[in-house]
């Protein structure tokens, strides 16, 4: 499918949208993934999550034509025991990074990507990070195209897999 270009808008969560559309979209967006036996959080996300989850961040949406097709989450660094990096100074942690099936493929993710690190730049954060797991090869790929390292590597208590943590200065981006 082609993507209508003059329609796209990348811009902030608003109170406007509906969050059960927006976690539809997650689960939907990972539900591939989850088929392939990663158990992936986005794959069940539940309404409540994501309000905590919005609460805790800044959350970037893609629009198409008065519909939510990609995100993006933003928050700050967190103390966690299985990843130390994940507490850096200044870091800005990218996660639920989801493009609806139909659309992938079409650069939507590179412009959520785009528009996160301008935003966490502009929100003062002078590093982004992320982690992507590490069978999905071709995404991890992808963050080192973006000019991201590979620092660290987490397992979370609520997965079956291992997951690269990649990252960047945001003033080298
Ligand atoms: C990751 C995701 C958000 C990318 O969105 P997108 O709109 O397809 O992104 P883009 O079109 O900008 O493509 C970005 C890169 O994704 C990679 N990619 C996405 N889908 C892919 C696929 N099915 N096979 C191989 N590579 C793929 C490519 O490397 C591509 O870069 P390239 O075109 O320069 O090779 C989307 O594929 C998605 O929702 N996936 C399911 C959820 C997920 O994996 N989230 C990220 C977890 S870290």
């Amino acid at each position: 499918m082609k993507l209508p270009r003059p329609e796209l808008t990348i811009r902030p969560f608003a109170q406007f949208d509906s969050p059960e559309e927006l976690a539809s979209l997650v689960r939907t967006a990972y539900a591939p993934i989850a088929a392939l036996g990663l158990k992936v959080s986005g794959a069940s996300l539940t309404h409540e999550t994501l309000l905590k989850r919005l609460a805790s961040g800044n959350c970037l949406v893609a629009e198409c034509g008065g519909k939510l097709i990609g995100t993006l989450l933003i928050r700050p660094r967190f103390l966690t025991p299985q990843c130390a990096f994940l507490a850096s100074e200044g870091l800005a942690y990218f996660y639920q990074f989801a493009v609806l099936p139909e659309f992938q493929r079409q650069g939507v993710g590179t412009l959520l990507q785009d528009a996160g690190e301008r935003y966490a730049r502009r929100l003062g954060y002078t590093m982004v990070a992320g982690d992507t797991p590490e069978p999905l090869e071709h995404l991890v790929r992808y963050y080192l195209r973006r000019g991201r390292q590979i620092v660290d590597y987490v397992t979370w208590n609520t997965q079956n897999f291992r997951s690269v943590v990649t990252a960047k200065a945001l003033s080298d981006a």
